[in-house]
């Protein structure tokens, strides 16, 4: 086979290929294993863990094996194109990338390389509130980011955040409204794991024996950038994530109310989106008092246990919503056929969480860009595969439960 040679294909070869880091990550389930190795146990399971017993955890993930998907074949699908439009872009997915907070702590400027590696291939991203990277260097790096918010039910200081994330120029803010309380989770304390962080002995010896992470993440963010602080909690810099300090700037959560979002709503002129919501009626306030649209999501598990599956819910509150109100999904997505399961049962777009912050520690943007890649490929795959040649042509005829 010959080998196209002119600058243009080179560099797109170049562009296309798997860091070396990412040599053997041919799915985003591989992501997790790796990570479970690079990673102290305490750090790879913050990310990995859930609430209580994890029971919403793997509902989540479960929920889309109850589905099968039915195809259409001999329909000519050479003109397949997976390009979705939502909250006024054209996106090159129907998926984009989660918030997740203390990335940095995991990967290597870890909010910096998911912008970066979602900008390259065009999907949304969305920075969370508890990030370690102020949310002015983000925008720079992918003007295309969302900001998910994590507010106390204090419009003083709602108010000064929103301007400030108004004024560096994101176009689309999220305010998270499932954590009211923080969710339990108890293996991260039985691991040695807490906010603020604590320097144990078993911390120590956890970092030595991982010196991937520990030097190429922790050492060298100190050395480079210093201490790193919650940065995007309220419009000043928040405190050091080592601070006894830090648990002052979650207060307050409980009194945040749908009263907050409709102020919010008056005063940011992009695009509002509420995360989190799990009920049809909740979906139909979002509606009624001018969001643009809601992620509907059990945090990954992470805040109430036993809560229903995301996938679960999406069905009644397509209903409560209609049809042309945008409902993104989250938790529990792993391949382009969960992706595909969840438009054709009512979502317009999707988000993945901890496989692409795995992604990020192990290949930076870089790896970012391979994990949304696979999963871009899986999905084009899939379409070929079910017989559609444009994500829209997916319905209630595509899926049914599995008797
Ligand atoms: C999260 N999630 C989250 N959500 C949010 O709104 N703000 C945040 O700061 C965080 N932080 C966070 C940290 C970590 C380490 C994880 C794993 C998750 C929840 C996240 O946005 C998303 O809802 C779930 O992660 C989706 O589930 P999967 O794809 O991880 O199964």
């Amino acid at each position: 086979m010959s080998t196209n040679t002119t600058p243009k294909a080179i560099v797109q070869r170049q562009a296309t290929a798997a860091p070396s880091s990412m040599k053997r990550i041919h799915a985003l389930e591989d992501l997790e294993a790796s990570a479970r190795f690079w990673l102290p146990k305490s750090i790879f399971e913050y990310v990995s863990g859930h609430a209580e017993t994890g029971s919403a955890k793997d509902g989540a993930r479960r929920a889309f094996d109850r589905w099968q998907l039915h195809p259409r074949l001999l329909t000519d699908v050479s003109a397949r194109t997976a390009k979705t439009e939502l909250l006024g872009e054209t996106w090159n997915q129907p998926f984009g990338v989660a918030p997740m907070g203390g990335a940095a702590m995991i990967a290597y400027r870890g909010d910096l390389a998911i912008a970066k590696g979602a900008g390259q291939m065009n999907v949304p991203t969305v920075m969370s509130a508890s990030s370690l990277i102020p949310l002015e260097d983000v925008i720079k790096a992918n003007p295309k980011a969302w900001f998910q918010a994590y507010l106390a039910g204090d419009l003083a200081r709602i108010a000064p955040m929103v301007d400030r994330v108004a004024a560096a120029g994101f176009g689309t803010f999220v305010v998270t409204a499932d954590t009211p309380a923080l969710g339990n989770r108890v293996d991260n304390r039985r691991n040695g794991f807490s906010m603020p962080m604590r320097i144990t002995p078993k911390v120590i010896w956890d970092s030595a024996l991982h010196p991937r992470w520990s030097l190429g993440v922790i050492t060298r963010t100190f050395f480079t950038h210093g201490t790193p602080h919650y940065e995007n909690m309220d419009a000043a810099r928040g405190p050091s994530m080592f601070s006894q300090n830090s648990m002052r700037n979650f207060g307050d959560r409980d009194k945040l109310s749908w009263s907050h979002v409709e102020a919010i709503r008056k005063q940011f002129k992009g695009k509002l989106v509420v995360k989190g919501l799990l009920h049809p009626d909740d979906a139909r306030i979002a509606r009624e008092i001018g969001c643009d649209g809601v992620i509907i999501s059990n945090h990954g598990g992470r805040q109430l246990d036993h809560a229903i599956a995301p996938l679960d819910a999406l069905p009644a509150m397509r209903d409560a919503v209609g049809k042309d109100y945008p409902l993104m999904i989250d938790g529990g997505i792993r391949n382009g056929t969960d992706v595909m399961k969840a438009l054709a049962l009512g979502a317009d777009f999707a988000f993945v969480g901890r496989p692409i912050l795995y992604a990020a520690f192990l290949g930076g943007d870089a790896g970012v860009a391979h994990a949304l890649k696979l999963l871009g490929e899986e999905i084009n795959r899939a379409m070929a595969l079910i017989g559609i040649n444009s994500l829209n042509e997916l319905g209630s005829q595509s899926i049914s439960l599995r008797p």
